[in-house]
């Protein structure tokens, strides 16, 4: 292992990050009290969109990627691989399609390095490494720093790829990595499940010599997807969906043609925001199989939710208190933490809500209690005493989900609540005000 000096991985930056979304500093004014009533489309995964953009500097062929939401996330990974040297053009979607079609094609790239002014507004942007380094030899990106939820460091990427025979050091705040034989197989023990290492490891050992072995790889839906399209392009990869995933190495991948899936997370979120409003909302195009703890949980908090096909309507009479902890998939998402923790402010009863993946990410409570939540904090669980009323107030957004749980919040106050710095939603969330407000939401989006 190269001398590393940890302390750069760790050092954590501000909690508020520099991320700006086209919605700049825009507000979002919200009416709350009504039941929200429809039918709202999900749209294409982030998560997995980003990894899938990425995978495109893997091959010299065309990569198309349909169903890529239209979210300030993804325009930054654009940026990311355009300044690399990579063609990305976008398509409106025909006949009803959901989302847009991006093609990718990374023959021309001419620049290995991706610049911190990019990668500090997305930490995702550190999934180019794996897939620069596995087909140039070489890689030289900036190190994310740290964010709002936590110091989140990228030591497990590091040490992974050092293990395929990478020479990594740290050069003024960048990861230069290179390996100019190529990168050999080897096998790869995650301490603890990471889904960006995971990622990062899985793109790289698709063109290493031999065979690797990830074990404790991240099972999250999204690697699944991308282990998925990285075998339409000419990859071998067994074990997917299980904790051990094997790849054995190719001399080149093609270009593939791939369907993001809907968004987990999204559907979650839209789920959580009618169920705390007491509203009956179908959500069309959804990946059900995916939410089965989250449904679990919104079950036992006294949610109705009836699967059909890729629609999930969801009904709840009364919000009921329930502990609920996060974990790896398939346990339920951290990222849907602070939605339901705004869902249960107003249960009958107690919930405890413990976050076991980010040290930090309670951002939301104090945002939270401002509106009349009852929540204390005790180390990485929080205590919700549901209240009867919710008022609105003015909060701020601090990273994307805890926007969301703002947003729910304010749909299930009474009166006026203002969620100011929108653009952390922005980088999440596709048009969430025109998604919301056709279910009867009085909601509006202030230019700022
Ligand atoms: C991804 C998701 C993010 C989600 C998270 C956990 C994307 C683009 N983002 O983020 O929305 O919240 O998974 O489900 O898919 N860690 C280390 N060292 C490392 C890597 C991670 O200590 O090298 C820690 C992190 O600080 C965190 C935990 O491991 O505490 C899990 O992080 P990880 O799964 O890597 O999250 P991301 O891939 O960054």
């Amino acid at each position: 292992m190269a001398p590393h000096d940890l302390s750069v991985l760790t050092a954590s930056r501000t909690a508020d990050s520099p991320n700006r979304g086209a919605g700049g500093m825009d507000s979002l004014r919200i009416r709350g009290g009504k039941p929200l009533s429809g039918e709202i489309r999900v749209g294409g995964a982030k998560n997995a969109a980003l990894p899938l953009m990425a995978a495109a500097l893997l091959t010299d062929g065309t990569l198309t990627l349909r169903n890529i939401p239209r979210l300030a996330d993804i325009a930054t990974m654009t940026s990311l691989l355009e300044q690399h040297g990579v063609t990305v053009s976008f398509e409106e979607p025909t006949n009803g399609a959901p989302g847009r079609t991006a093609k990718l094609c990374a023959a021309g790239v001419d620049n290995t390095t991706a610049p911190y002014d990019i990668v500090r507004k997305m930490r995702a942007s550190v999934l180019v490494l794996g897939p620069l380094l596995a087909r140039f030899g070489r890689a030289r990106v900036s190190l994310p720093g740290g964010c709002a939820i936590g110091t989140r460091p990228v030591d497990l990427h590091l040490k992974g790829l050092e293990q395929l025979g990478a020479e990594i050091d740290l050069d003024q705040g960048y990861i230069v990595a290179s390996a100019p034989k190529g990168l050999t197989g080897a096998d790869v023990v995650f301490p603890f499940v990471s889904v960006g290492a995971t990622e990062n490891l899985l793109t790289a050992a698709a063109l290493a010599r031999g065979v690797t072995r990830l074990k404790n790889a991240a099972r999250e839906p999204e690697v699944g997807d991308l282990a998925e399209c990285l075998k339409a392009m000419g990859a071998r990869i067994e074990g997917i969906g299980a904790d051990t995933l094997t790849i054995e190495g190719v001399d080149a991948l093609s270009g593939a043609d791939h369907l993001v899936p809907p968004d987990r997370i999204e559907t979650g979120s839209l789920a959580m925001a009618a169920a705390a409003t007491g509203g009956d909302v179908t959500l069309v195009g959804a990946r059900p199989d995916m939410l089965e703890q989250v449904f679990r949980a919104m079950g036992q908090a006294g949610a109705v939710i009836d699967v059909d096909g890729d629609r999930v309507r969801v009904r709840c009479p009364r919000v009921l208190g329930v502990d609920v902890m996060t974990e790896p998939y398939p346990g339920f998402p951290t990222d849907l933490q602070a939605q339901m923790m705004a869902m249960l402010a107003r249960a009958e009863g107690a919930s405890m809500v413990t976050e076991s993946i980010f040290e930090n990410r309670f951002m939301h409570v104090p945002e939270l209690s401002r509106m009349g939540a009852n929540i204390n904090l005790h180390g990485r669980s929080a205590m919700v005493r549901g209240v009867n009323r919710l008022t609105g107030a003015e909060v701020m957004a601090t990273d994307l989900r805890a926007s969301m749980s703002l947003v729910i919040a304010a749909l299930a106050a009474e009166g006026e609540t203002v969620v100011n710095r929108v653009y952390h939603l922005d980088r999440g969330y596709e048009r969430l005000e025109d998604k919301l407000a056709p279910c009867g939401a009085e909601i509006e989006r202030i230019a700022g």
